[in-house]
């Protein structure tokens, strides 16, 4: 069978994404056939696509699919046909301590991802998605979910009456948001934007500080935590952020280092940290058990992603221009 595929040349690069036509393979004994209806973007996808760190070879992009089992190979027993599924990051994890070492086994990087209508693959590189979602939304899922769920839940875990920090509105911190709530965590969030300040607090977020208009935001963090700090920082901003976490964290506290959205090195004051013995936590997605944990959490507390916009899988480079620039809040996804 033809399906429609994306492609992005070596290097990457916004004008050489192509769209082409592949064929479809039959699965093999451990593999299932998805006819994709969905994917989700993220920062990673992003860098992968415009070429800030492209992979040396011709790619299928994009890390988050979702859609419908249509074949399975005759040892598969995990799904059937019909079954509405999602992607998982790292096929190769399935549980317990990290594995993986960097992107090379992650879709739409290191192997060809799900910016196409069909793919077959093995049965560990999806997980069943939530009960009742569409694919759309459960395309949010598999990178930007599973990293918020991993940093509050699988490490140091969040609890109810603790407080989380929050930096920006996009993929990552809103799930962190919906994460933090569903325990009764008191969430203190951060936005350059006023109008995403207001969505913020609608969404149940208890305290909310501009970044823009308040340089200090760490110090203003901790004292709105009664000035002890805050158990816990989601950690996005990177280079130009750390140093106000470390001046919102409690003393043992910790700070969940994922992005690098303000640059990637940056100065620590080494004594500081040691000090306030906080917790610096890398976290790097999370393992496909992590994934259908999560999925278990989300369906039981009723938790529904909040997409901002989708484009079609065509206009692709038009989503992520629209990433670009910042005016999201929440996920972007692409629909076919
Ligand atoms: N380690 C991992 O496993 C992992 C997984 C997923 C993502 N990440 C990383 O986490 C970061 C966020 O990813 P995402 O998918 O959530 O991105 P996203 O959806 O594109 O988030 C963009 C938003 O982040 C906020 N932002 C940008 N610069 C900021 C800064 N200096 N300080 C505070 N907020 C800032 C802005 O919010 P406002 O408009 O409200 O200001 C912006 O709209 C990226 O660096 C990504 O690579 C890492």
């Amino acid at each position: 069978m033809e399906s429609k595929a994306i492609f992005v040349n070596a290097g990457g690069g916004f004008n050489t994404v192509t769209t082409e036509q592949v064929t479809v393979k039959n699965p093999a004994t451990d593999e299932i056939t998805v006819r994709l209806h969905a994917n989700s973007l993220n920062y990673h996808d992003y860098a992968v696509v415009k070429g800030l760190w492209a992979p040396s070879e011709r790619r299928i992009p994009m890390a988050d699919g979702a859609g419908e089992v249509i074949e399975v190979g005759e040892n598969v027993t995990e799904f059937k046909v019909g079954d509405s599924v999602v992607s998982t990051f790292f096929p190769t994890w399935e549980n317990g301590e990290p594995i993986v070492d960097g992107f090379s086994t992650v879709p739409g990087d290191g192997i060809d991802g799900y910016a196409r209508e069909y793919v077959t693959s093995s049965s560990n590189s999806f997980t069943k998605s939530p009960k009742g979602w569409s694919h759309v939304e459960a395309s949010t899922l598999t990178t930007a979910a599973l990293t918020a769920w991993r940093a509050l839940m699988c490490f140091n875990t969040i609890k109810a009456g603790e407080t989380v920090l929050l930096q920006g509105t996009g993929g990552v911190s809103i799930f962190a948001l919906q994460f933090a709530k569903m325990v009764g965590a008191k969430v203190i969030a951060t936005s350059s934007s006023e109008q995403k300040l207001e969505r913020l607090i609608e969404m149940g977020a208890d305290h909310v500080i501009n970044y823009k208009t308040e340089p200090n935001w760490g110090k203003r963090a901790k004292e709105l935590n009664g000035g002890v700090g805050v158990d816990h920082v989601v950690e996005i901003g990177g280079g130009e952020t750390l140093e106000q976490s470390l001046a919102a964290v409690r003393v043992g506290g910790q700070i969940s280092l994922i992005g690098i959205l303000s640059g990637q090195t940056c100065e620590i004051n080494i004594v500081k940290a040691f000090i306030q013995q906080v917790r610096l936590q890398g976290v790097l997605v999370g393992s496909r058990s992590q994934q259908q944990e999560m999925i278990k959490a989300i369906e039981v507390n009723q938790i529904k992603p909040v997409v901002d916009k989708v484009f079609s899988l065509e206009d692709m480079v038009g989503a992520f221009e629209y990433q670009e620039s910042n005016r999201h809040f929440g996920k972007i996804c692409l629909e076919f």
